[in-house]
């Protein structure tokens, strides 16, 4: 039985062409900054997002690293969500790398930070006793908040308070596509209130590795330098930067606009799910409150919910029907759509979690409708 694997969007494969435009691929040394792929995928991202330059790094994380890594000092701080990733999820590099601290805000069910809160964490810098604040931070979309897209004049309201103190603004843009295909806008409008911003090619856009950061001249030669000091001066790097330029075309040849079909198959699997007993809402900020699992909550590619039962038997009983979810914090399970997944895998996918609910709730552990025994069977 194929695997659905919806644990996240960075399990998608290259496609067909984006292999051979990696076989294909003319390198160089790209640490001497002659690999013509690799420049040609730099000026392609910083055209498309509107900045005047672009670096390929190896991750979303390291993208975020070495933007840190260009803007701060040591010492300085970071204002961010709580619940953002550079702040939960890349291993504190804020704090062992760069040598900085956050000022964490709460982060809300919108995807965004309150901007008087925004306001009011900046520190006195005649304070002897504080941090001087850095750097603002924004996620888009907004991964816990259930991938909410937050909108161009959020950000440059955002940008506006951090410029007014003369700090920049980053964007951990890691799925900024998905923000610029649900709201409908340019990549260069919703970048253009950021200073920074990181991009991942490994997630929505289905390329096997890779990030962009962009910005400007000077501050992506000093992400250029951070990078090598992470160790991630990449040499004939092209051969992964040539899917990155398949993925980053305009139109039906490129990656970008197909994204609507995750958009659209994450609505319908959350509108299945929405109807189901035994499916809650994801709580927290994904979705307050308790009830069922509003399908309005869904903009783009990530389905938070809760289950009524044990999560770890419902994870498994979904898995033994060919379908892969992951555990979310909060006690949640995420469910991300991929250009590796069909409209027909969701309908499976529902049947899926239909059958594994109906087992969970029957005491024989075998489905209700299912013949007696199956239950035997099943979990043998
Ligand atoms: C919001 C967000 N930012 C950054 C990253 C880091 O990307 P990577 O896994 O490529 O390091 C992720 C990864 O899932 C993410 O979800």
């Amino acid at each position: 039985m194929e695997l659905i694997d919806l644990r996240s969007d960075t399990v998608t494969k290259p496609t067909p062409e984006m292999r051979r435009a990696m076989a294909d691929a003319e390198v160089g040394d790209d640490v001497w900054g002659d690999d013509p792929t690799v420049n040609a995928l730099e000026e392609r991202s910083a055209e498309l997002l509107g900045k005047e330059a672009a670096l390929f790094v190896a991750s979303g994380t390291m993208g975020n690293l070495v933007a840190q890594l260009a803007h701060l000092a040591r010492g300085q701080e970071t204002i961010a969500g709580r619940q953002s990733h550079i702040v939960l999820d890349e291993a504190a590099g804020h704090a062992v790398i760069v040598g900085t601290s956050v000022r964490a805000l709460e982060d809300r069910p919108d995807g965004t930070l309150d901007l008087d809160a925004i306001r009011g964490a900046f520190r006195d810098p005649l304070d002897a006793h504080e941090p001087i604040t850095g750097l603002v931070t924004i996620e888009n979309t907004h991964a816990h908040s259930m991938g909410q897209p937050v909108s161009v004049a959020y950000t440059a309201e955002v940008a506006a308070i951090a410029h007014e103190r003369g700090v920049p603004l980053h964007v951990d843009g890691s799925r900024i596509w998905n923000a610029v295909v649900a709201l409908g806008v340019r990549p260069a409008e919703l970048a253009g209130p950021a200073d920074t911003l990181t991009f991942c090619l490994s997630k929505s856009l289905g390329c096997p590795v890779g990030s962009v950061v962009v910005g400007p001249k000077d501050v992506i030669w000093r992400a250029r330098r951070a990078r090598k000091m992470v160790g991630g001066g990449m040499r004939q790097a092209g051969i992964l930067a040539a899917a990155g330029l398949v993925a980053l075309r305009d139109g039906d040849a490129g990656m970008i606009d197909r994204i609507a079909d995750d958009h659209a198959n994450a609505r319908l699997l959350a509108e299945a799910l929405s109807g189901m007993a035994g499916i809650r809402a994801a709580g927290d900020i994904a979705q307050p409150g308790e009830g069922p699992l509003d399908p309005g909550r869904v903009r783009t590619n990530f389905v938070l919910f809760r289950v009524s039962g044990d999560r770890a038997a419902f994870l498994e009983a979904v898995r033994t029907r060919g379908v892969l979810l992951e555990w979310y914090p909060h006690d949640q399970v995420r469910a991300v759509t991929h250009h590796g997944i069909t409209r027909a895998d969701i309908e499976r996918t529902i049947i899926a979690v239909r059958d594994a609910l109906r087992e969970a709730a029957s005491p024989t552990g075998a489905p209700a409708d299912a013949p007696v025994g199956a239950g035997v069977t099943q979990s043998a």
